[in-house]
């Protein structure tokens, strides 16, 4: 019988019986599936858990500020914050290609953690045990479309799930594996999480990273911050932000065309919305936000954004599009 009472206990038995009495960590990104897998191997094994929090420099804007704030206070649990920026711009530099990116953020996420585990085992001095446990927010889309689960085609290589690199040195906790996204808020909620977190729309681990369609560099992650941050503003105004199930923003960044702009022409860049509505993430279809509102974001990012020219709408559905572009 599916509860979402039922659900967490099974998994905090579960848990306690992997880890044990040893050491975990887990990588919070912000969003709902991080949050959720470390409040309930929070609840299992309590202070045997510390949270990291990798700030890889591909968040959105005032993301980091969000999670070091709304979580902690949340569940107050153990977090420590990694200011690895430079590390992951520099392992990106000249890579374009989607499936390079992910694996190279993938790899960095671990090379990371393992840091991580060393300066928490140091800190906690005499009792010296390293830590053997990595906490995912894995849900079962990820494993599915990663190729991981039962033979099905390999989409895309999700940080947490293909992303993986080959000598991992932990044992992973994925109390989610089985869950899809409207159960883990379920059960999120159930563990008294607020709803700003349970209701946070989907973002991905690789975060803005994976929507630079080209190298990823800080000037043009800067450019995206501001036209990801203008058209969540506005969306928001709108009261979208339940409707719609995420809008990522993407700079195509190796694509120019002509415009004209105060004295004269420029020769810039398109940003792409890409709103859509969706049960599970698996499939989507392309929202319908309303003409004003898309008149708005148009108006202000080609106004507020330097070297933005252009706004387009992307209009398909998944399939055959996926949700991200890369
Ligand atoms: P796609 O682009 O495959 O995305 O249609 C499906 C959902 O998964 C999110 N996504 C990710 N989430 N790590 C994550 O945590 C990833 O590597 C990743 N790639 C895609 C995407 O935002 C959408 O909600």
């Amino acid at each position: 019988d599916w509860t979402t009472v039922n659900v967490v206990d099974e998994q905090v038995a579960l848990i306690r019986a992997q880890v044990g009495d040893k050491r975990a960590i887990c990588g919070l990104s912000g969003g709902v599936d991080s949050a959720v897998a470390a409040a309930l191997v929070q609840k299992a094994i309590g202070n045997q858990l510390t949270c990291v929090y990798v700030d890889h420099g591909l968040m959105r804007k005032g993301e980091s500020e969000q999670v070091e704030k709304d979580f902690v206070a949340a569940t107050g649990v153990q977090l420590k914050v990694v200011d690895a920026e430079q590390r992951f711009l520099t392992a990106l530099a000249g890579v374009s290609d989607p499936e390079q990116k992910r694996k190279i953020i993938g790899r960095e996420f671990i090379r990371v953690f393992e840091q991580a585990a060393a300066e928490i085992v140091a800190e906690a001095g005499a009792s010296g045990e390293s830590v053997e446990f990595l906490v995912q927010g894995t849900l079962y889309p990820d494993v599915v479309e990663s190729g991981g689960g039962t033979g099905t085609a390999n989409i895309k290589s999700h940080h947490n799930v293909g992303g993986l690199p080959e000598d991992l040195q932990f044992a992973l906790v994925e109390p989610l594996r089985k869950l899809f996204k409207d159960e883990v808020r379920m059960v999120g909620a159930e563990l008294g999480l607020p709803e700003e977190i349970v209701q946070r729309q989907p973002f991905p681990g690789p975060g803005l990273g994976i929507r630079i369609v080209g190298e990823v560099t800080k000037e043009r992650l800067d450019l995206l911050r501001e036209a990801d941050a203008i058209a969540r503003a506005e969306l928001t105004a709108a009261g979208l932000d339940r409707s719609i199930w995420q809008c990522p923003v993407v700079l195509l960044a190796d694509v120019r065309s002509v415009g004209v702009q105060g004295d004269g022409r420029t020769y810039g860049h398109p940003i792409v919305l890409r709103p859509v509505s969706s049960e599970d993430a698996m499939t989507a279809d392309w929202s319908r936000v309303p003409y004003e509102v898309l008149a708005k974001i148009s108006t202000r990012i080609t106004n507020e954004v330097p070297d933005v020219n252009r706004v387009v709408l992307d209009v398909t559905s998944k399939p055959p599009g996926t949700i991200e572009w890369e």
